[in-house]
């Protein structure tokens, strides 16, 4: 299939691009750079030895958009183009409303002009709000705690509608926990701008001496050892997760799906931090610090409704990610320094 991937450029899109091609389909890459630059998709055009057309835009610009599916004659679009700071959605509210809601609006009138009604959607197990039971399944109820999950659950609903009008679409939405890690040939990965605000990407960079220690958010919750418990999936079982969603749109007979991605098994704060440091063979000096405001004590998927429709579950484990994190990092430090 052509396959049309808005913020192709980031870390998941990236890391999505491989396994698309690798599934043999065909990549085509929709980004404005606000968070990535084009390097990543010449890294993955030497990872998969196929070259990948960017095209540099804003997915609220719909004419670019209609532009890029009809020049491209694409078929399916995988969109990730979004902000997901969730402290900036709270400074910057109309930014992220306009960014992502406005944005994807944008992005499926202009499938809806091209006749392209085939889309997979990045969401986030952030919909899920407060847990109400564990492991938490797609029934579960949603709510938001911050602009930026209320973007992702505007644009669910927004999505919702969009398929009871028209049933000739058909959507999925990928209801992601927490992606971390880096492809194999450490290429490509996570490398955010300015100091981290995810968990692993802190670390690598404590551990290669960019940053001075780590701040655990809290080791006062109702989890065994206090610390926050999270589902963490390695970003290449989560890429191929979207090329079975991408498979099962065109099996499944129902307009809109949702899946989570994740692997059904939490890990705390320091259980992170000592597969890393063992893993790796690196030490991450940290100390206890408050809560951070908005985070729940405990969040894992049901995997279930994945591996029974999609047939996909993930298969690699938490060493598998933090050595292809730390891989990641050490290949950032000679860049660097080159
Ligand atoms: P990322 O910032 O690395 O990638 C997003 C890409 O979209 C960037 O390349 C950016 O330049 C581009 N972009 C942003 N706004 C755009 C716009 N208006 N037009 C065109 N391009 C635009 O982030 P990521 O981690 O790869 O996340 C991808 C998607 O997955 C996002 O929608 C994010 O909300 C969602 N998600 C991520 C996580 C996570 O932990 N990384 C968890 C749940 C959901
Ligand atoms: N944590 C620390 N110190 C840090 C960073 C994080 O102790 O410096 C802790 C957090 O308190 C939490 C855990 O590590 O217990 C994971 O935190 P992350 O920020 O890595 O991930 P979150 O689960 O808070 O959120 C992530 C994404 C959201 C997404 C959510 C669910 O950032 O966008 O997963 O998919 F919505």
């Amino acid at each position: 299939m052509k396959v049309l991937l808005t913020g192709g450029a980031g870390y998941i899109g990236s890391h999505c691009a491989v396994a698309l091609i690798a599934a043999e389909h065909q990549v085509v890459c929709f980004d404005n750079l606000s968070n990535s630059r084009p390097q990543a998709i010449e890294r993955v055009e030497s990872i998969t030895g196929t070259r990948i057309p960017l095209v540099v835009g804003d997915v609220r610009d719909r004419e670019a958009v209609h532009r890029a599916l009809t020049d491209h004659a694409i078929e399916a679009v995988v969109h990730f183009a979004g902000l997901k700071a969730v402290g900036e959605s709270a400074e910057k509210p109309m930014l992220y409303y306009d960014n992502n809601v406005r944005g994807t609006l944008a992005l499926v009138e202009a499938m809806a002009e091209c006749g392209v009604r085939r889309l997979v959607f990045s969401s986030s197990a952030t919909v899920y709000g407060q847990p109400q039971y564990l492991p938490l399944d797609e029934a579960h109820p949603t709510s938001a705690t911050n602009p930026y999950g209320r973007t992702k659950l505007m644009i669910e609903e927004m999505l919702g509608d969009i398929a009871a009008a028209d049933p000739g679409w058909r959507i999925g939405v990928l209801r992601y926990f927490n992606p971390v890690g880096a492809h194999d040939s450490a290429l490509i990965g996570e490398d955010p701008n300015g100091v981290p605000n995810n968990l692993m990407p802190f670390i690598s960079r404590v551990a290669a001496g960019r940053l001075p220690e780590l701040s655990v958010f809290g080791d006062d919750y109702d989890t065994a050892d206090g610390t926050g418990v999270r589902d963490y999936v390695h970003i290449v079982d989560l890429a191929e997760g979207h090329v079975a969603a991408l498979a099962a749109l065109t099996t499944i007979d129902r307009p809109l799906s949702i899946w989570n991605l994740g692997t059904g098994q939490g890990y705390s704060v320091l259980d992170m931090i000592r597969s890393f440091e063992r893993v790796n063979a690196v030490s991450i000096p940290y100390r206890i610090a408050p809560r951070r405001a908005g985070d729940v004590a405990t969040c894992y998927a049901s995997p279930a409704k994945a591996r029974d429709e999609l047939g996909w579950q993930a298969s690699r484990g938490l060493d598998a990610m933090c050595a292809s994190a730390w891989r990641f990092e050490r290949m950032l430090a000679t860049r660097n320094s080159g």
